[in-house]
C-alpha cells in the first residue's frame, strides 16, 4: 500500500465521524492543529485531519525539503523550460550573501534594478520626472496575467498606504478596458508602464499601441511618458522606450511570481519604495520560515497538506478563498493564476500521465459579500467546498471599529456554521416555535437543515500591512510549490495557455470576413452570425 492508499483507507475508516467530535476527543485540538508564522496564525483544526492523517500526509511531503532547497539554490527546477524558479531572490534580504546561478552571482543585478526602481519611483512621486503637463497624477500599467494580477491585487490591498499618483490597470484586449480606464485621465500627466516579460503578448502590445495613440494626440513625445518592465530589452527598444526607463528581469522569474521585482513598480509608485521594502520583507520572512520550520509546524507545508487532503483524498473538486478584507478583492483572481496556472497539469514532471487529479479549481470573493451570493451552496449544496477564510484582527479605520467587529464576527460565524450545521431535530424545534405542525412542519424543517461537518481553514493576521501582504503572498506561492512537489508536477511552466493563443491568431482574419480553411462548423457559424450582427449594429 502506498501512502495515498493508506490515506484513502483512513478516510473511509473515519466516514461519519464529525469534525466536532475531534474537538471533544482532543481538548487542545485548536492549539495542536494550527500553525504560526510571520505574526499570523493559520487554524486548520476545523478539518477532519487527525494524528494518523497528518502523519501520512507528512510522509507524502518527505521529498519537499530537497526540492525546496533546490529551488532556493537556483537549480533548474522548471525542467520543461530548463530554468530556475528564483522569484525568492527578488525579496532576499540585503545582507544575504551571493547567490550563484550557473556560476554567476545574480544578486548584484537584482539589487541594482531595485535601486533603479527606487530612484525612478522617488523622482516620479516627487515630480522630478514629470509629464508634458507637470507632475504625474496618474499611472497606467498595461499588462496581463502575471504582469497585471500581482500589482493590481497589491495596489488595491495596500490602499491605506497610498501617497503617490493614482494607479490604474489595463489588461483585457477588449477595447472597453482601455477606453474606460483612459476616460477622465489627462494624457499630459499620465505615466504609462508597459509590463510584459516577453513583450510579445498580443493583448498587451495591442493596448500599448492604443494608449500611445491616445497620448500622441496631445503629447508631442509620448515615448517620454512611457516606461517598460520586461525581459526582452531588444523589443522595448523597438517600441521606442528609453532604455533608462526599462526595468528588466531574468527569465527565471515566472510571470505569476513576478510582483516582487520590476513588475511591482506600480505598487512602489503608489506606496513608495520604503513600504515596498516592507512588502519584500514580509515575503522574505515567509521564505525563512518555510526553509527553517519543521514540516509539521511549517505554514506553507500544512496549508498544502490540507489542500492535498481535500482535493486528492476527499476529492472535493474546488476550494474557495474567502478574504474578510474588502481590499483583498483581487486576491482570489491572483490566486487563481498562481494555483491553477501552476498546478493545473495533466502530466507529471517526467511526461507520464498524472495518476491522480491535478491541482484544484480555486475561486472566491471577499466576505461578507459572498455570504449573500454563493454561500447558500457552500452550506447546503451537495458538493463540499473547503473554505479558506482570512481576516485581520484590526482594520485601518479605527473610527469604524464597529464595522470591523461585525466583519470578524461574520467570518468566525461562517466557519463555525460550516462545521456545526443544524440538525433536523433543531430545525423541527425552530419550526414548532413558529407554530407549524404536521406535514408542513416537516417539509419546512428539511429546508432548514445544514449538514455541517464542512471543513475550513482560517488565517488571521494583525493588520493588512505591506509586510503581512508579502507574507500572505509568499505563503500561497510556497503552498502551491509543496502541492506541486507532492503531485510530481512542474509548477513553473504553463504550456496550457499556448494553444488558444495560436488559434486566436489564425481566427482573427476570419472575423474580418476573410475566407478560412480548415475551420469546424460551429466556429464558422459563430463567426458568420457575428459578422451579420456586426453589420446590423454598425448599420
Ligand atoms: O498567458 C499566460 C502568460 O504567459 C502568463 O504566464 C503571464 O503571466 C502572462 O501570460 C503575461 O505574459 P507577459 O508578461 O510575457 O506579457
Amino acid at each position: 500500500m502506498t501512502n495515498w492508499d493508506d490515506l484513502a483507507a483512513h478516510r473511509r475508516g473515519a466516514e461519519g465521524r464529525r469534525i466536532e467530535a475531534l474537538f471533544e476527543a482532543e481538548p487542545d485540538r485548536a492549539a495542536r492543529r494550527s500553525t504560526r508564522a510571520c505574526g499570523m496564525l493559520l487554524d486548520w483544526s476545523k478539518t477532519a485531519l487527525d494524528d494518523r492523517a497528518v502523519a501520512l500526509l507528512l510522509d507524502l511531503a518527505a521529498g519537499v525539503p530537497a526540492r525546496r532547497e533546490a529551488m532556493f539554490a537556483g537549480e533548474r527546477v522548471n525542467e520543461t523550460e530548463e530554468r530556475a524558479a528564483l522569484h525568492t531572490a527578488l525579496r532576499r534580504p540585503a545582507d544575504a550573501g551571493p547567490l550563484p546561478v550557473d556560476g554567476r552571482d545574480v544578486m548584484p543585478a537584482i539589487r541594482e534594478t531595485l535601486q533603479r526602481m527606487r530612484r525612478f519611483a522617488d523622482r516620479v512621486r516627487g515630480g522630478g520626472i514629470a509629464g508634458q503637463g507637470g507632475a504625474y497624477t496618474d499611472v497606467v500599467n498595461i499588462g496581463i496575467g502575471g504582469s497585471d494580477l500581482g500589482p493590481a491585487m497589491a495596489v488595491r490591498a495596500l490602499s491605506p498606504y497610498h501617497d503617490g499618483p493614482r494607479v490604474h490597470f489595463i489588461s483585457n484586449v477588449d477595447g472597453a478596458d482601455a477606453h474606460d480606464t483612459l476616460r477622465g485621465l489627462d494624457p499630459e500627466r499620465t505615466l504609462v508602464i508597459v509590463a510584459s516579460k516577453t513583450f510579445t503578448t498580443a493583448e498587451t502590445m495591442t493596448n500599448a499601441a492604443t494608449v500611445r495613440d491616445w497620448m500622441a494626440r496631445v503629447v508631442s513625445r509620448p515615448a517620454d511618458q512611457f516606461a517598460a518592465v520586461s525581459s526582452a530589452l531588444d523589443k522595448t527598444a523597438e517600441f521606442g522606450i528609453d532604455p533608462a526607463r526599462v526595468f528588466g528581469f531574468e527569465d527565471w522569474v515566472g510571470g505569476r511570481y513576478s510582483v516582487w521585482g520590476p513588475i511591482g513598480l506600480p505598487v512602489m509608485l503608489a506606496i513608495g519604495p520604503d513600504r515596498f521594502d516592507e512588502f519584500l520583507a514580509g515575503g522574505a520572512a515567509m521564505d525563512a520560515h518555510f526553509r527553517a520550520a519543521p514540516l509539521a509546524g511549517n505554514m506553507p507545508v500544512m496549508l498544502a497538506l490540507v489542500g492535498i487532503w481535500h482535493h486528492q483524498i476527499c476529492r472535493y473538486p474546488t476550494r474557495a478563498v474567502l478574504p474578510y478584507e474588502q481590499r483583498l478583492l483581487r486576491l482570489p483572481a491572483y490566486l487563481q493564476q498562481l494555483e491553477m496556472e501552476s498546478n493545473g497539469k495533466r502530466v507529471a514532471m517526467d511526461g507520464s500521465d498524472l495518476p491522480r487529479p491535478s491541482g484544484p479549481i480555486v475561486w472566491g470573493e471577499p466576505g461578507t459579500n459572498g455570504q449573500h451570493a454563493f454561500y447558500q451552496l457552500i452550506h447546503q449544496g451537495t458538493d463540499v467546498v473547503p473554505c479558506e477564510f482570512m481576516v485581520g484582527a484590526a482594520g485601518h479605520e479605527p473610527e469604524l471599529a464597529h464595522h470591523h467587529e461585525l466583519l470578524v464576527a461574520n467570518c468566525l460565524a461562517q466557519s463555525q456554521a460550516l462545521m456545526r450545521g443544524r440538525s433536523l431535530q433543531d430545525a423541527r424545534a425552530m419550526m414548532e416555535k413558529r407554530g407549524l405542525t404536521g406535514a408542513e412542519l416537516e417539509r419546512q424543517a428539511r429546508h432548514r437543515v445544514f449538514p455541517g461537518n464542512r471543513p475550513s481553514t482560517t488565517l488571521v493576521y494583525p493588520l493588512l500591512t505591506p509586510f503581512t501582504l508579502g507574507a500572505i503572498v509568499a505563503l500561497y506561492e510556497h503552498r502551491v510549490f509543496v502541492e506541486g512537489v507532492i503531485l510530481g508536477i512542474n509548477s513553473f511552466d504553463q504550456w496550457g495557455v499556448e494553444l488558444g493563443k495560436e488559434l486566436a491568431l489564425e481566427l482573427a482574419p476570419l472575423l474580418d470576413g476573410k475566407p478560412a480553411e480548415g475551420q469546424d462548423g460551429s466556429t464558422l457559424r459563430l463567426a458568420e452570425a457575428m459578422a451579420a450582427m456586426r453589420r446590423a449594429v454598425e448599420g
